[in-house]
């Protein structure tokens, strides 16, 4: 929890002045049932006495002292309490946040981006509810349950006992009831989290859905998944629901007690009338305290519980460091040296994976789903460290350049990448601020700028995802934004699958011909998109089983023949040949 005391103790000024001022609330609130009884048993004979209503106006006065100050202090209190927790849960989802963009691939594999959004959500707002209930009644509530005890027994010994008799049975039924609601509510948050997956999953996938006639099954699947979180629910808020009338009914049952009891004193002349009235009063005062604490209990320990699963992220080491690795000789632009990888540690994805580029030249990367070609980008861009082996850009591990200087080098479009709900101009830029020249020349050379037109331009906006576009048109801008930059080296990863042959050839040529010095990876299913490239790897299960141009390929590799004759059958191979 040290990260949690360390923002709290950020905010310890205020949390101090907070808790002084609940503090002076509570006092003057177990002035309150004191002065009534002064204005019962003093004023009121007093001002029959005197024949006038001075004496009463006087008590009253100073009865209404006490509630003004009360009411203001509580104010200045929950107000400055208020605070604290707001701020105390902005600087934790701050570095929260900020760690969670500094994660690794792999770590954030591990956490998920899932649970990041909920541990950034619904997490920091549970520990939010802590720190301000908490502050709020964490002092009030002991303070008014003991301090109201203290206060009856020096005025009357017999009467508080009624009412202490009560307060362990009452908090034994709190206690019960909050422990067995307590996992019902994770329980529910849990079911939380598979229904705002379902309505994800079923979003985005709502056309292939369609298109299989998944509907019917989707729908069934989505009741279950309602039916058991309202389930949850119900028995949650019953359990919960029982705690307040429960209670309530022992608070009313030891009142009647303690009306009974103070009427018999008072008959016998050890009591007078407004003694029962100020005791029925901090009785009030005593057992919604004791109420509150099952409240106080809930968010504490849900609180805490967030708090850890956060704690858990912020303590997370950082894996992507700057690394002094010296530079070695290299006479490629991009070299993978023996790169062996795993994703978890156990089967190789990519193992001893040796080549070179000189600058300006193409890579292409073809294999079958699976067979490594994205992690070969994941390793370039150093969104995951390599096990062995050396990534070299320039004769730099890529390990030993900074971050932002890294990502600087590249463009790239990942399979499966996104374009936002915005201008289509925007959705190239992507927040670089780039010359407007630019954006449109590479709208040109991704061979978008006719449909661009058709669109109404630049300014013309997109739907979310993109999804008022054609699948051609988004890989076409997606491509757009990659070369924007005018980047030193270009990855495309499965980026022209939605092309046509006519297209995809413009492209390549179009490429070839104006990032001369830009040295490119394109990963491919169609051998016609990479027949050009320099050089092909060939990959089947993390392994090179083939290395050279296509000519070369076609007279070595089986397995890239065999693709190339699969794809000529469907004449692709022949109609891009341009
Ligand atoms: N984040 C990840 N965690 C664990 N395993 C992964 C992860 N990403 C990929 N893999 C595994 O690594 C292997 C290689 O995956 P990779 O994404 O490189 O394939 P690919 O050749 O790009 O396939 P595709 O053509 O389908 O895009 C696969 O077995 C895949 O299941
Ligand atoms: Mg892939």
């Amino acid at each position: 929890m040290k990260h949690t005391w360390h923002y709290a103790k950020k905010a310890g000024w205020l949390i101090a002045a907070a808790l002084l001022l609940k503090l002076a609330a509570a006092y003057l609130e177990l002035q309150i049932p004191s002065a009534l009884a002064d204005i019962i048993d003093d004023g009121v004979p007093a001002a029959q006495a005197a024949g006038n209503l001075d004496p009463i106006l006087h008590y009253g006065t100073i009865m209404a002292i006490f509630a003004v100050a009360a009411f203001l202090t509580n104010l200045a209190g929950n107000v400055l309490s208020t605070h604290a927790s707001c701020r105390i849960t902005e600087d934790m989802r701050q570095d929260l946040f900020r760690k969670v963009s500094y994660l690794s691939a792999r770590q954030v594999d591990e956490v998920t981006i899932s649970s990041a959004i909920s541990r950034l959500t619904s997490d920091t707002y549970n520990v939010n509810t802590m720190f301000m209930r908490c502050l709020r009644m964490g002092v009030r509530a002991p303070i008014l349950m003991i301090g109201g005890i203290i206060v009856t027994l020096t005025k009357d010994p017999v009467l508080p006992v009624a009412l202490i008799v009560m307060i362990p049975l009452i908090a034994f039924i709190t206690i019960k009831l909050t422990r067995k609601v307590i996992p019902m509510f994770r329980e529910r948050q849990r079911r939380l989290d598979v229904m705002v997956n379902a309505v994800q999953a079923g979003a985005s996938g709502i056309r292939v859905i369609k298109a299989l006639s998944k509907t019917q099954y989707e729908m069934d699947h989505f009741d279950k998944i309602n039916d058991d979180l309202a389930e949850m629910r119900y028995r949650a808020g019953v359990t919960n629901a029982k705690i307040h009338p429960i209670t309530a009914l022992i608070l009313n049952l030891s009142l009647v007690s303690v009306i009974v009891l103070g009427a018999v004193r008072v008959t016998g002349g050890q009591m007078l009338p407004g003694q029962i009235v100020a005791f029925i009063n901090y009785f009030t005062i005593i057992l919604n305290a004791t109420m509150s604490f099952s409240g106080i209990f809930m968010v504490l320990t849900n609180g805490l519980a967030s708090a850890q699963r956060i704690e858990q992220v912020l303590n997370m080491p950082e894996t992507m460091t700057v690394e002094e690795l010296p530079p070695v000789e290299s006479e490629y632009a991009v070299e993978f040296r023996d790169v062996c990888f795993s994703y978890n540690g156990v089967d190789h994805n990519v193992s001893h994976l040796s080549f070179g580029l000189k600058e300006g030249e193409t890579l292409g990367i073809i294999g079958a789903t699976g067979s490594g070609k994205t992690t070969i980008l994941n390793l370039l861009l150093r969104l995951y460290d390599v096990d062995e082996g050396q990534i070299l850009i320039g004769g730099r591990d890529v390990r030993s350049i900074p971050n932002d200087e890294l990502r600087a080098m590249f463009g790239v479009t990942f399979q499966n990448d996104f374009l936002f709900a915005d201008a289509i101009g925007k959705n190239i830029d992507f927040f670089r601020d780039l010359d407007p020249a630019a954006v449109k020349k590479a709208a040109v050379l991704a061979q978008a700028e006719a449909f661009i037109e058709d669109k109404g331009g630049m300014d013309a906006t997109l739907t979310i995802r993109g999804n008022n576009a054609s699948g051609g048109q988004r890989q076409r801008l997606l491509i757009a934004r990659a070369l924007a930059g005018d980047p030193k080296i270009l990855v495309l990863d499965d980026a022209s699958s939605a092309l046509d042959y006519r297209t995809d050839a413009d492209l390549r040529k179009a490429l070839a011909e104006n990032y001369a010095h830009t040295t490119k990876f394109i990963v491919a299913q169609r051998v016609s998109s990479i027949r050009s490239a320099d050089q092909i790897l060939v990959l089947d299960g993390g392994e090179v089983i083939g290395h050279g141009t296509h000519d070369e390929l076609m007279a070595s590799c089986e397995a890239y023949r065999e693709i190339a004759h699969i794809q000529m059958e469907t004449e692709e191979v022949d109609d891009s040949a341009s």
